[in-house]
């Protein structure tokens, strides 16, 4: 519901409730644990090299396409591959942009998964597959599934993991892509489980069903992720129109696309078809052209971040690109610039990285004028800037810089952070330029000066309101490791905040924490290197920090923690009991070890209570009569399979 649907039934809070409890149940009885436990996604033990496996059938890639033409000689060769009086129609659907993996169930049970590797052998991951949230353990099906589809990172995740990157001094990702494949090929399923992966699924090898949208219809109904934006177009013209209304349906998708995926409907006509040695020739891939605009630079200003770090932006004339006006272009750092050779007054052209931000990516007129020179003041405050040695940035050395403590704050409401809305970036600037937040603790004084708040530019009833509710939320319903994460203690993002957060619970607790017992826990936590708990004891003993941290608490910013209740358990098969005949997939003593281990009893032959006879093949009818006397309910291996997952 939560994955796959969007539509939660149950609080997160709720969710981390019943998790505890689970976990602390599989703790007393351990005996209990299934693989398809929700606490058994992360495996603990690092993958053993990168162990290779063949795809059964092999994964093949698709041919492009770039224009209308090109479209209409595909359809063109399609007609021509088929017999004359085919009738046939197309499916088009988006062109995920992640990376590409199969993943097998086997008698319902999430069985592997495996990268597409060279197409016909792959890495096996199934490890990392299995910490995918939206992906289910088990399904309401026992035939054999072999599917195919898309390892993504949401767009929004990216930002976090790459501001997570950027805070541990390692490069962030350049696109979703290496982000996805990077993720999935890790070797400590721990360190995948991190990674916020989905995976949406556009293919089933298995010809269960006649037609592509008859199987993507049929997977959804079995809970398993799939785009859901396939559409069944009868012809060309109706492709057309697919594509041109995708192009603008694409930006609010929440993970990035680069094309249109069409594929011929009809199972049986794909295999008149065929392939050619590396694609289908029943299908192909639209790509849409990079969106790109030509503007002039008004302006070349430089954004300060919150460790200092100038950043030069492009101030250009307003121009139109890709659904919004664009009137700042990124220009990533001095260097590049430097390489442009920018200068006031010079057209460029610009574009959208992954559809949000937009940055210069070349100079298409010269103006005559002199190159720009990076600046040698800080434009926030007026420090001389510095640059070291190892580093393109520039820095503004000043700790009270108020360019510095805008960024500060931005960081600190952001979504991976403290999560406030309606503080966005023009609303700060002024909060800080009128003197209303002099630290970030400040924001949590705000809902108190409501009729000061009003006398803001562009700040109505609604969106006073609006903030105030915002900061309410946060002021009470965050997690200690969010706040950690908001606080932008330097090295520090959402993963080593969690490591942290997890052995102190609280913000209260860690300031009571002595320096030197604080540096010795450090030490010992795994995933917390030398420099992140020199940064992070570091910050807690400085007194200027520290006010600021104590002035949290003193404004009631408490962070949410849920107590892992302790519970008596039961197993998903407690009080049935089971008795196995026939020929089975595995040896017998293996399946009864499962169903004790589920908390069922194993009865050697039917007698009077025997819940279930679990049938193999070959099953005598002897057997099938005496389960009929005493009234045991006959099931299958795979129906077993299923209760023993817990599901019933
Ligand atoms: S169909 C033989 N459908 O694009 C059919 N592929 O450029 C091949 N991809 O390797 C795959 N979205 O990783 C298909 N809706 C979609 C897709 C999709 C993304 C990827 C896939 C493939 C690559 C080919």
């Amino acid at each position: 519901l939560y994955y796959v649907l969007d539509k939660p039934r149950i609080s997160d809070r709720q969710y981390d409730a019943l998790f505890q409890e689970l976990k602390s149940l599989e703790r007393d009885h351990p005996e209990l644990i299934t693989p398809a436990s929700p606490t058994q996604r992360v495996g603990e033990q690092p993958r053993q090299g990168a162990v290779k496996a063949e795809h059964g059938k092999p994964m093949f890639s698709l041919d492009n396409t770039y224009s209308q033409e090109e479209l209409a000689e595909f359809d063109r060769r399609v007609r021509d591959g088929l017999p004359q009086k085919a009738r046939f129609q197309y499916v088009a659907e988006p062109k995920l942009d992640g990376a590409s993996v199969e993943i097998i169930y086997q008698n319902s049970v999430l069985y592997r998964g495996i990268t597409r590797g060279d197409g016909r052998v792959g890495e096996d991951v199934t490890e990392n597959i299995r910490t995918i949230r939206s992906l289910p353990l088990t399904i309401d099906e026992s035939r054999p599934l072999t599917l195919r589809g898309e390892v993504v990172i949401l767009s929004r995740d990216l930002q976090a993991i790459n501001q997570e990157r950027s805070a541990q001094g390692e490069e962030p990702f350049a696109n979703p892509r290496n982000a996805a494949s990077g993720s999935l090929r890790l070797m400590d399923p721990r360190l995948a489980a991190a990674r916020p992966l989905r995976v949406y699924l556009y293919d089933l090898v298995e010809t269960y069903y006649g037609t592509h949208s008859a199987m993507l219809d049929a997977i959804e109904k079995l809970g398993l992720p799939t785009h859901g934006l396939h559409e069944v177009c009868r012809d060309l013209d109706a492709l057309f129109r697919y594509i041109d209304a995708f192009r603008e349906r694409k930006r609010d998708l929440p993970y990035e696309t680069d094309g249109v995926v069409v594929k011929v409907d009809e199972l049986n006509h794909r295999e008149i078809l065929g392939y050619t040695a590396r694609f289908p020739r029943w299908a192909i891939a639209f790509k849409y052209a990079a969106e790109q605009a030509t503007t002039e630079i008004l302006e070349i200003d430089c954004d300060v971040g919150r460790t200092g770090a100038l950043t030069p932006v492009a101030i250009t004339t307003p121009v139109f690109l890709s659904g919004t006006t664009v009137s700042r272009a990124s220009l990533h750092n001095i260097d590049y610039v430097n390489e442009l050779q920018l200068g006031i007054g010079d057209r460029v052209t610009i574009e959208k990285a992954g559809e949000i931000i937009p940055q210069v990516v070349k100079v298409v007129d010269v103006a005559h004028r002199e190159p720009w020179k990076p600046p040698a003041r800080c434009p926030a405050c007026g420090s001389r800037v510095e640059r070291s040695k190892n580093e393109v940035a520039l820095r503004c050395p000043n700790p009270a810089c108020p360019g510095r403590l805008k960024a500060a704050i931005r960081y600190f409401a952001h979504r991976s952070a403290m999560d406030i809305d309606h503080l966005g970036r023009a609303l700060v600037e002024q909060l800080v330029d009128h003197g209303f937040i002099r630290d970030i603790a400040d924001v949590f004084l705000l809902p108190d000066k409501r009729s000061e708040l009003l006398e803001l530019e562009r700040m109505g009833e609604k969106s006073v309101d609006n903030l105030i509710t915002a900061i309410e939320q946060a002021r009470g319903e965050r997690s200690f490791q969010q706040l950690l994460t908001a606080l932008g203690i330097p090295l520090v993002g959402a993963v080593a905040a969690g490591i942290v957060a997890k052995k102190y619970r609280s913000l209260d607790r860690l300031l009571k924490v002595p320096d030197d017992e604080l540096r010795e826990a450090l030490a010992e936590m795994h995933g917390i290197g030398p420099k992140i708990a020199e940064s992070i004891a570091g910050f807690l003993a400085d007194p200027k920090q520290r006010r600021v941290l104590e002035k949290l608490v003193e404004l009631g910013v408490r962070t949410v923690d849920v107590d892992p209740s302790p519970t008596v358990g039961m197993g998903p098969l407690q009080g049935l009991s089971f008795c196995i005949t026939g020929v089975l997939s595995r040896p017998r003593r293996e399946i009864e070890g499962d169903i004790s281990r589920a908390a069922g009893q194993v009865h050697d032959r039917v007698k009077k209570g025997t819940t279930y006879l679990v049938a193999g093949e070959k099953v005598g009818a002897s057997k099938l009569n005496t389960a009929k006397k005493h009234g045991t309910k006959v099931i299958s291996e795979s129906e077993l399979n299923a209760m023993l997952a817990g599901v019933r």
